[in-house]
């Protein structure tokens, strides 16, 4: 740090003007005069899109390995395998000479309509901040930066540059922000990247509360905070709003700018200095490290195929998996031939080698046991010429595979999904498929959940494969043939219908605003307390074998600051070796405010041998009970009843046990003049400072609304939510001093406890 800080004081007040906006679009500024390098940052998420050179935005990058993306990845629920894949991407950057990977993203997937979903992990926080764990500690073990996006609430394509998600605090602090939470304090990426999108009024890229309040002085985070690529609108007040590194550059009419704001003393030369000493800090990071030029491209292929042949989830299997020997095959779908292994924008790779599915299926089947039709467009157009083709071909099988992606004009980084359903084509042609061959196969090759009403009941078996990656297609065979058993789970509950989806009515706002009026009621969370029937729920997803769940040991009683480990026995009661994913959610009996039924708190993936039994062990701290409170601006617990729910998912609860928590907060009294009877109840100091009142009163009630000419309504039902005095206004001739002198009596007493 002495080291940078001596930099900053012998640099000109121009180079560090200079030094916060981009030299290039994926470069930083580099200063000969004081031997500080440039860096060289790329995307993405699930690869390295390294381009020709600096100034180059073209659409072909030099090949690297194109891994499953966030979609596939997360529904693995195996957080090593993610930091293995982080590990691999690490090394690829080294051989393209690049310091940083601008990713994981971990927008929340508040619709399934999310044009960008596939590069995203999850509707749940917890899952989304836990992957994005795995993949920062893997690539930045291995001496490669990272930039957490998109920061923050950027939960949908549509107006992205400019649209005002207008949310709670308490929303934004336990769905939105929360992945980035875990992320920032587990995982300490080296940059972040914040949103194009205004949250509540603000620009992100000059929302203080968001960059400097929470993100640098709450989490600690230590590293720079970047823009999107364009999401600056005003240099000067980015970075008094906290954001350090405007990308792209150059933009020497915004340095000057700067420099001009600082000689007119509009800009505090201290704040230009703190962004200048975080990019630094993280200049100098990336040169610790020794660059290999080479990795190994068949591993990491190799490595891509194990990821998503555990994020491949099965959704539906009556038994014809997996196939058996000797079994004519009919392959159908354009993207059996041209498969869609990864989202379009700028995630996009150029991926080393490219698997086939029908050449797949053919290593496993023998190329004369296979058959092929295109059976649809690969675009959003219909010809019925080809469902004619592929039925033909499918009569004359034993199973019909279909191959079905949605193209790339339908869903990608840019735009949103006009709907939840496959396409008319796709949709005609799995009907007039299984219509004639009862045994058909569904592989999905989407970024997010699609609904499948009209087709889902007349087929067998259905496998969400997502976009996985350049190896994906060696998975799906692997899974289809039984070398692998399926063991993914969807990270992502697939609803019934569009309607039925939390932000529907809201999505994707107008007048430039998107209300989040669904709250804390997002994906799974939402369904539960609408006690709604989905299609697969959240957790979801079937194995080639079965597994018990035995055993849960909870304790009767902690302390929010103790914690507390539960362990759980899994038994693996089938005849393949197979892998489980244990949930754990945490249900509040009582809150002072509301709560959703459940949150998933835990996880983990436990390999078992057919007949083997694993005990699990998974911690939960103080964060697994608490919720955040706006009144006290911070996160509390409340002392009270907790189930712990074991789930094989959501929405299959095998075991729970109800343990007692005791808070060590006593959250601070923030009862005031304005307060209701309710929050006076709420708060037990205050219930205690008004206590022999409420008995007064209560008396009173009793006595003069007992009678038969009573007013036919509970009286203290309709006071509960007026504010003290105006209650006490009402006997203020009967009161021995003024109404306000009682109050402040009250609240003398309540804060003093
Ligand atoms: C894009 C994306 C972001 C990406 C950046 C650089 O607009 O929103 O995820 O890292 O620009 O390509």
């Amino acid at each position: 740090m002495e080291k940078i800080n001596t930099l900053i004081s012998r640099m000109t007040l121009e180079e560090k003007a200079a030094l916060c906006t981009g030299a290039s679009a994926w470069t930083t500024v580099g200063i000969d005069r004081l031997n500080i390098p440039s860096i060289f940052m790329v995307d993405g998420p699930h690869g390295v899109r390294r381009v020709k050179d600096e100034f180059d935005m073209s659409e072909k990058s030099r090949p690297a390995t194109c891994f499953p993306t966030a979609a596939c990845a997360s529904a693995t629920w195996n957080t090593d395998l993610i930091r293995q894949m982080g590990e691999a991407m690490a090394e690829e950057a080294h051989a393209f000479d690049v310091d940083i990977l601008l990713g994981p993203g971990v927008n929340i997937k508040r619709t399934p309509l999310g044009g960008r979903n596939f590069e995203y992990y999850s509707e749940d926080p917890f899952l989304s901040g836990k992957m994005a764990v795995s993949l920062i500690k893997g690539i930045q073990s291995k001496g490669v930066g990272t930039s957490l996006k998109h920061f923050a609430a950027n939960n949908q394509e549509y107006q992205r540059f400019s649209i005002d998600t207008i949310v709670d605090q308490r929303t934004l602090r336990e769905i939105y922000l929360y992945a980035f939470e875990i992320a920032v304090k587990e995982a300490k990426p080296w940059a972040v990247m914040c949103a194009y999108n205004k949250i509540n009024g603000d620009y992100c890229s000059e929302h203080h509360q968001l960059l400097v309040d929470i993100l640098k002085d709450e989490w600690g985070f230590e590293g720079f905070v970047v823009s999107d690529w364009g999401a600056v609108h005003d240099r000067v007040k980015s970075l008094k709003g906290g954001l350090d590194l405007e990308m792209p550059g150059p933009q020497d009419r915004r340095v000057k700018a700067v420099v001009e704001a600082v000689k007119s003393g509009d800009l505090d030369i201290e704040i230009l200095d703190e962004a200048v000493r975080r990019i630094l800090r993280i200049v100098f990071k990336a040169q610790e490290v020794e660059r290999n030029s080479s990795f190994d491209k068949e591993a990491h292929h190799a490595l891509a195929r194990e990821i998503a042949s555990e994020g491949i989830v099965l959704l539906k299997n009556d038994g014809i998996l997996p196939l058996k020997g000797e079994t004519q095959i009919a392959v159908i779908g354009h993207s059996a031939v041209e498969p869609r292994y990864q989202g379009g924008g700028s995630s996009n790779i150029n991926p080393i080698q490219l698997d086939i599915p029908l050449d797949e299926i053919k290593k496993h089947a023998g190329e004369e046991r296979v058959t092929y039709a295109q059976g649809d467009t690969g675009k959003d157009i219909f010809d019925q010429s080809l469902i004619d083709e592929a039925v033909e071909v499918a009569k004359s099988a034993d199973v019909a595979l279909l191959f079905l992606a949605l193209p790339a004009s339908i869903e990608s980084e840019g735009y949103d999904r006009e709907n939840l359903h496959l396409t008319q084509q796709q949709i005609l042609l799995v009907q007039a498929v299984s219509k004639v061959q009862p045994e058909s196969v569904v592989i999905l090759n989407t970024g997010s959940a699609v609904t499948m009403s009209g087709w889902i009941d007349e087929v067998k078996v259905v496998l969400q494969a997502w976009l996985m990656g350049q190896a994906g297609a060696g998975a799906i065979a692997d899974i289809l043939f039984g070398k692998i058993n399926p063991s993914g789970k969807l990270a992502e509950t697939f609803p019934i219908k569009l309607e039925d989806t939390p932000a529907y009515i809201n999505f994707p706002g107008d007048a430039g605003e998107v209300r989040y009026g669904e709250g804390l009621y997002v994906g799974y969370r939402y369904y539960d307390a609408k006690k709604m029937p989905v299609q697969f729920p959240f957790g979801f997803g079937l194995s080639y074998t079965t597994f018990k769940y035995s055993n849960l040991q909870v304790a009767d009683a902690f302390t929010d600051i103790e914690g507390l480990t539960i362990s759980v026995d899994i038994t693996n009661t089938g005849k393949a070796p197979g892998k489980e994913i244990v949930q754990v959610y945490v249900h509040d009996h009582e809150a002072s405010l509301s709560r959703p039924i459940k949150a998933l708190k835990g996880f983990a993936k436990v390999k078992l041998a057919p007949g083997e039994t694993k005990t699990v062990s998974i911690p939960l701290d103080f964060r697994s009970f608490a919720f955040y409170h706006p009144d006290y601006k911070n996160w509390i617990t409340e002392d009270g009843d907790f189930d712990i729910l074991i789930g094989a998912s959501s929405q299959d609860i095998r075991l729970q046990a109800t343990t007692k928590m005791t808070s060590s907060l006593k959250p601070p009294c923030v009862l005031d003049s304005e307060s209701t009877l309710r929050e006076w109840i709420a708060d037990p100091r205050g219930y205690a400072a008004i206590k022999p009142m409420m008995l007064e009163m209560q008396a009173m009630f009793n006595q003069e609304f007992d009678s038969d000419e009573g007013i036919g309504m509970d009286p203290m039902g309709m006071i509960m939510d007026m504010r003290l005095d105006s209650i006490l206004m009402f006997q203020q001739h009967a009161l021995p001093i003024p109404v306000d002198d009682i109050v402040d009596g009250f609240l003398r007493e309540a804060h003093s406890m």
